[in-house]
């Protein structure tokens, strides 16, 4: 009955967890809004705040578990990948904690964690499921054979999907994160522009060519209509969102093929996008695919996902020694 507190740092959210049994009891993490204003992720920003919300935010976390340091059996972190400086405020405490309670420590893989957030909540998918790993750092296709035998079949060669949101929302003037709103404005319009989906073929995927893609086609639209994008937001934001939905949906479909797997799961912040959601259990109904999507809470960043990955490694008894270091790339 192991009770692990989780914390979180790998990139702008300091989050903490408690987990007792594999079981979440507390999921809490603090955003931080500086990063609005520079419209992106400032690591230098980023770690100072995780310094000053790490205790605060783990204080909540014990309390709305109703549950002290004291009781606690083993302190869980993320390692990797993600902001050195941002990862080395998380891994210091959690080191610095396992010490003082003479308690073990163990370490997460934040893309591991990412796809083990579908076992915070029932229903949880059986092993194997295909995952799609969408968020703002990173694009992954996944076989998970068990919670710890993770195959990567496919990924990004340059933009993540996330990334691919954020930076096409700032070419047309939406705040950082972008993903959110684009989305939002998308629902009233109409993917009426055919931006470039870019291909390299097999399972892996581009979308750094989108970017080039929207820049011209918008230049040459604003020439000879100067009000062009805020004229026609919502369908720019649709067609966007399609150009990388799309994609995502045609790389899935051809994982699900080539492994045969009829579980198929989303993870990661993008998955909360609604065409993706929407897109998803509409191939599901096609193809009788049984489908799974966490709870928003778990799809972004969050320790509770933390939590529930070193459940499992607790249970196999991998600790991981005082002397490691955060690891910004795996
Ligand atoms: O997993 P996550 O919280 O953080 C990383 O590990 O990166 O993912 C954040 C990403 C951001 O790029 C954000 O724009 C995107 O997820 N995102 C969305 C939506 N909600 C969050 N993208 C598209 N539609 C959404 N509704
Ligand atoms: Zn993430």
């Amino acid at each position: 009955m192991p009770l692990i507190l989780a914390i979180e740092s790998s990139c702008d959210d300091t989050s903490a967890a408690v987990v007792e049994d594999g079981r979440v009891r507390s999921n809490v993490t603090a955003t931080q809004a500086i990063h609005v204003e520079y419209g992106g992720v400032v690591p230098e920003h980023a770690s100072r705040a995780h310094q000053r919300n790490i205790l605060p935010t783990v204080s909540v976390a014990l309390r709305r578990a109703e549950r002290t340091a004291s009781e606690l059996d083993a302190v869980a972190f993320t390692r990797g990948p993600g902001l050195i400086g941002s990862l080395m405020v998380g891994v210091s405490f959690a080191k610095a904690l396992a010490l003082a309670l003479d308690i073990p420590l163990i370490e997460v893989d934040h893309m591991q964690a990412h796809v083990l957030a579908h076992f915070a909540e029932a229903p949880k998918p059986d092993f194997p499921f295909l995952c799609l790993t969408v968020s703002g750092g990173h694009t992954q296709l996944v076989v998970v054979h068990s919670a710890l035998e993770q195959e990567i079949i496919g990924r990004t060669i340059d933009d993540a999907a996330g990334e691919a949101f954020d930076k096409s929302g700032k070419l047309i003037g939406l705040p950082y994160p972008a993903g959110p709103e684009l989305d939002r404005l998308a629902r009233a319009g109409k993917p009426t522009i055919d931006f470039a989906q870019p291909d390299p073929g097999g399972l892996d995927f581009s979308f750094s060519g989108l970017k080039t893609s929207i820049l011209y086609t918008l230049q040459k639209r604003v020439e000879a209509e100067p009000d062009y994008v805020k004229n026609n937001l919502n369908d720019i934001c649709a067609s966007v969102q399609e150009a990388i939905v799309a994609t995502l949906i045609r790389k899935l479909v051809a994982a699900a093929e080539q492994t045969g797997l009829h579980r198929v799961a989303l993870a990661g912040g993008v998955s909360a996008n609604s065409e993706l959601r929407g897109r998803l259990a509409q191939e599901g109904r096609k193809r009788d695919w049984e489908t799974f999507v966490p709870k928003i809470e778990y799809c972004t960043d969050n320790a509770a996902m933390i939590g529930v990955t070193a459940a499992f490694k607790y249970a196999q008894g991998l600790f991981t020694s005082q002397a490691v270091a955060p690891a910004a790339r795996f």
